[in-house]
Parts: structure tokens; sequence; C-alpha cells
């Protein structure tokens, strides 16, 4: 089965640009690489996954692709690479990213540059799970809160937690049901978060498969310090 990854990297940010923050999170440095060549390097460790789609911000589209270029000179993934710009929306830039899959694509993972950590067994995984049957395959991981529905300032209803799980990318889908969903959704006007919510709508099934603690979207600037070396504490001399 051909499959591509798409790694989204076409996002604003707005949630650090308002905490001060002038680059977008995607080029921020973790250990003097960009954000979303994380990804990428991840990726090309799945031996199962053919060829990659970088998707950037139409402003920032020329740069990017030409750093990306870059990278893979220095650093050659052995993987075929494909560029598409981004949309508004996170929805519109996967959708541009589909658009530049190849004829031959049968399969599809859908990945958050913003998650700079998740492993190559997690695609190992998802891809497994594809090839059991499923026709989308998402990590999902228990939530350790409570979570409660609010209603203004005060609590509507409190959720049952053991039914209740947190979602993360990437998300794994047989191409052609993406496709449809994301037609589906279009038709319907419906706006979503992640990409297995489209197959949702349209009725479609999902399947689970268990995510990972470290896979953090980085989103605000609490999560910035995951990018920066973890300080050793000092062992104190007595
Ligand atoms: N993304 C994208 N195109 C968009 C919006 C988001 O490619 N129009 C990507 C982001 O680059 C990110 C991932 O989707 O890797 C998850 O989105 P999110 O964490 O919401 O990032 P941003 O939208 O950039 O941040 P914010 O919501 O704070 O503006
Ligand atoms: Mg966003």
């Amino acid at each position: 089965m051909n499959c591509w990854a798409i790694i989204l990297a076409a996002g604003s940010g707005t949630r650090l640009a308002e905490a001060g923050l002038a680059t977008r999170k995607q080029f921020l440095e973790l250990e003097g690489l960009p954000l979303f060549w994380h990804s990428a390097l991840t990726f090309a460790h799945v031996a199962r996954i053919s060829g990659l789609v970088f998707v950037f911000p139409p402003e920032e589209f020329d740069a990017a692709k030409a750093s990306t270029e870059a990278l893979l000179a220095q650093y050659p993934l052995n993987l075929p690479c494909r560029f598409a710009q981004g949309g508004i929306r996170r929805q519109d830039s996967v959708f541009n990213g589909l658009e530049a899959l190849p004829a031959d694509c049968l399969q599809v993972l859908v990945h958050d540059s913003a998650r700079p950590f998740a492993s190559a067994r997690l695609s190992n995984t998802l891809i497994d799970t594809l090839g059991s049957g499923a026709e989308a395959a998402i990590p999902a991981i228990p939530v350790k809160d409570t979570i409660k529905r609010i209603s203004g300032s005060t609590v509507a209803e409190t959720l049952p937690r053991a039914e209740l799980c947190a979602v993360q990318t990437p998300q794994a889908f047989i191409l052609a049901m993406l496709r449809k969903a994301h037609e589906f959704c279009q038709q319907n006007q419906i706006a979503v978060t992640d990409d297995a919510s489209m197959v949702e709508a349209m009725g479609g099934s999902v399947a689970i498969v268990p995510g990972e603690e470290d896979n953090i979207k980085i989103t605000t600037p609490e999560d910035l310090k995951m990018l920066t070396p973890k300080q050793t504490p000092a062992i104190p001399v007595t």
C-alpha cells in the first residue's frame, strides 16, 4: 500500500504570537533544527512511508521550501518530497496537502508539525491498523483530569471520564475515505479541529490506538519549555 505523510506547518501560531513570539512555532528550533523537520526525520524511519508533503504558509512558502530543500541536501531522507501551500483553517491546509499527493497514493498520515515528539513506532501501529481493515486510525490517551462542560462561568455537566480520551496526530486514513470526508464537510460546511472528525461527521468509523504521553502539541508559552534542553539538577556536594 503506497502511504504518504502530510506534515502540516502552515499555521499562524496565534496563541504563541499573542504571548509575544515573533516566529511561527513550526519554524522554532529544537536541537538546532526547525520543529517541522523533526517530523520529517521521524517519518523517514518508517519503512512503509513512501513520501512526504510539507505544507507551508503561503506568505513564507518560498523561503520555507528553500530551507527544506537545503536540509534535504544536507540530510537526505531518501524519500520523494512535495510541497503545498496552506489554507486559512487547518482543514484547508490538509485539503491542499491531499491535492499534492501522487496518483498512486492509497493511504495517508496527517501530522501536526507542532508535535515533534511523535515516535516512528506510533506511525507503524497506525499503518498496521489500516492494514487490518480500519479506514481511519488515530492515537488517543486517557484523560487524567475530570472534564466538565461549562455554561458561561458555571458548570453545566460533569462528563464520564472513562469514556473520554485526548487524541493526537499522526492520524491515518485510507486516502479515498479522507477525500470523501473532505467533500462531505465542504458540502455541509462542517468545521473541524482534527481529521478524524470529518470521517465521524460522515458516519464513518475511526479506530483508536494507544497514543503517547510525550507526543504533546506545542501550543502555549508553557509548552516552549519542552524545546529547551533539560537542565540536569546540580547534585549538592556534601
Ligand atoms: N496548521 C496548518 N494550517 C492552518 C492551521 C494549522 O497547517 N491553517 C497546522 C499548524 O502549523 C500545526 C497544526 O496544524 O502544526 C496544529 O495546529 P495548531 O496547534 O492550532 O497551530 P496554529 O494554528 O499554528 O496555532 P494557533 O491555533 O495558536 O493559531
Ligand atoms: Mg490553530
